[in-house]
């Protein structure tokens, strides 16, 4: 594996920007690979993106063990980061930590992300005291969606601000390796960047942080469930590619122009004599 929780810090030191993208299954992480991206994070968006649901919050540590798995197998030179769900580590040391021992174990990644801010410090350094690399995530966090009140821009006023510096001071002190900032304005994700000796990983937070991470599907255009975001740039209309495609295998199937003589295995004579006697 090409990085580590080391190399990341020095890279920052360093002013070497991290690129991460998020993958759930083994082409979409190979092809995350192949284009050499630092950090492959297993999201819990999953839920939208490739199960079909309208939040995170269905999603659960078997969903998550599974696509973790097929990702490690299609990125076996790549960090991997799994979230943990929504409610598996909220319930108790010991609980977080199996959900934690799975993901790792059972999935192969080689660290966990984990939403919140001072209310799982405690959990972040047990689990880091328990040898697993923890990425924190504060700013817009999706499994707390029904009592943030939507996907909104964080860190708009001032005493917003405070509390995400003081969470993010909080969460380099309890261990954690990185932290993902999403949905914050600009100005604060710089400010928070330069007060923090680990990685800022930004999603919709602005061109100052250490890293930057966008969903595989928004990027790619590949039927995102999302309206247009602001915060997404997408490289490649793949969904087009893909829709153009399977509508022209449909028409040829309807037209009988597929298979075409060269796609067929024939038999010989002989066979069809056989056949009618
Ligand atoms: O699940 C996910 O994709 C995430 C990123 C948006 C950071 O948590
Ligand atoms: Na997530």
């Amino acid at each position: 594996m090409a990085l580590n929780v080391i190399k990341m810090k020095k890279m920052k030191g360093e002013g070497v920007p991290l690129s991460m993208l998020t993958a759930y299954d083994y082409p979409s992480a190979r092809l995350a690979e192949e284009a050499g991206v630092d950090l492959i994070l297993v999201g819990d968006s999953l839920g939208n993106v490739v199960l079909g649901y309208d939040s995170t919050l269905p999603v659960t540590l078997d969903d998550m063990v599974y696509h973790t798995r097929s990702v490690a197998r299609g990125a076996g030179n790549t960090f991997i980061v799994a979230d943990m769900p929504f409610m598996t580590y909220h319930g108790g040391i010991d609980e977080t930590l199996r959900g934690v021992r799975r993901l790792m174990q059972e999935g192969h990644a080689h660290a966990v992300k984990m939403e919140g801010g001072l209310e799982i410090c405690d959990t972040v350094r047990a689990v880091v005291n328990a040898g697993v690399p923890v990425l924190a995530h504060i700013g817009l966090t999706p499994q707390s969606v029904h009592t943030i009140g939507g996907y909104r821009v964080q860190g708009k006023d001032p005493e917003d601000a405070r509390r995400l510096m003081k969470e993010a001071k909080a969460l380099e002190q309890a261990g954690a390796f990185g932290i993902v900032l999403e949905l914050v304005t600009e100005e604060v994700a710089e400010a928070i960047t330069r007060e923090l000796g680990i990685p800022t990983i930004g999603i919709g937070a602005g061109r100052r942080c250490d890293g930057q991470v966008l969903v595989f599907h928004d990027v790619l255009q590949y039927a995102s469930p999302y309206r247009e975001k602001r915060f997404v740039k997408t490289y490649a209309d793949i969904g087009g590619v893909i829709r153009d495609g399977l509508t022209r295998y449909v028409q040829e199937v309807k037209e009988r122009a597929f298979p075409a003589e060269e796609h067929v295995f024939a038999a010989d004579e002989s066979v069809l004599d056989s056949l009618y006697g």
